[in-house]
């Protein structure tokens, strides 16, 4: 039978177990605080913050929030970076992307202190995941990770195609999916908009984590019976809907069904642990800076 994997659940039990590090930090006189900094007028990107500062309000963790208008010179933003970097109430800088044109992303992500770069994207944090000493993994493949654990999915030694070579996604899924370690050990490939014949490298999966931000680009007759889907794509399509759209994954959730063994939906599989490891990641920030060990949920 096929398992529709719970987002919400897994996500849910994740916070749980991050209370008990809250609790210890606050018996040692710690409230962690993360900073998120908006330099957009994006619908979407206005919403995901939202939803971040609304979790880390739910859980615990205090938010502050930063509006940087989208049209100030590059500088406005950097300084506010170096602000936040020397504020010790501040644990965690996450800083929305994508950023303006006129603004350049690496510069800034280069700006942030990297013991607070709960996004794992400072250029330290990718170069020690990379090495295979992770400090703040980047959340959307850890979120991924903790999902195929929660779902049984033992990756040891499997073939997993991740599609999609993003900085935030694809990449660092790649390299966690090859790390020695419990939720590693995979053969990975990763495939691209300039891969050759996709459906012949996701066939031959037995995993497949999409991750290309193209509408419903992954149907079943690109995958084998039995494959696991991770569908990271969510995407705004238009639809008759009250607010004229709907949102849908890389992957055709209906035909994908009749071919995989465990799959994610969208919304509900991936986006709530997006949100939990930004949550993991700050409480690891403030224990690291102020010293005081908790039990991170393994
Ligand atoms: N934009 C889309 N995903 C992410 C993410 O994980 N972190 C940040 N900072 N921006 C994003």
């Amino acid at each position: 039978m096929i398992q529709i994997i719970d987002g919400n659940e897994v996500a849910g039990r994740i916070r749980s177990e991050l209370e008990t590090c809250l609790d210890t930090l606050e018996r040692n006189g710690v409230v962690p605080g993360l900073a998120t900094v908006l330099m957009s007028d994006d619908g979407a990107s206005e919403t995901y913050v939202s939803m971040k500062r609304r979790a880390c309000d739910e859980l615990g963790i205090e938010s502050f929030h930063y509006d940087v208008d989208p049209g100030a010179p590059a500088d406005v933003l950097l300084e506010r970076l170096d602000e936040l970097n020397s504020d010790s109430a501040i644990n965690g800088v996450l800083v929305q992307l994508p950023l303006p044109d006129h603004v350049e992303e690496q510069r800034v992500l280069e700006r942030l202190d990297p013991l607070k770069d709960v996004d794992g994207f400072h250029p330290e944090n990718v170069g020690r995941l990379v090495t295979g000493t992770p400090r703040f993994k980047p959340c959307t493949p850890h979120g991924v990770q903790r999902l195929l654990a929660a779902a049984d999915v033992d990756t040891e030694g499997k073939d997993v195609v991740v599609v999609g070579r993003s900085n935030i996604v694809g990449k660092p899924m790649a390299n966690l999916l090859l790390q020695r370690s419990k939720l590693g050990n995979a053969t990975v490939t990763v495939c691209h908009s300039r891969t050759n014949d996709l459906a012949e490298k996701t066939r031959g999966a037995d995993v497949v984590v999409a991750a290309a931000g193209v509408p419903e680009l992954i149907d079943g007759s690109m995958l084998t019976d039995g494959t696991t889907v991770i569908d990271v794509g969510v995407n705004r399509v238009e639809a008759d809907t009250e607010k004229g759209y709907e949102l849908v994954g890389d992957v055709e959730f209906e035909s994908a069904k009749s071919r995989a063994d465990a799959i994610t939906p969208v919304p509900g599989g991936v986006g709530p642990l997006t949100i939990t490891m930004l949550l993991y990641n700050t409480v690891k920030a403030a224990s690291l800076q102020e010293n005081v060990p908790v039990s991170l949920p393994e």
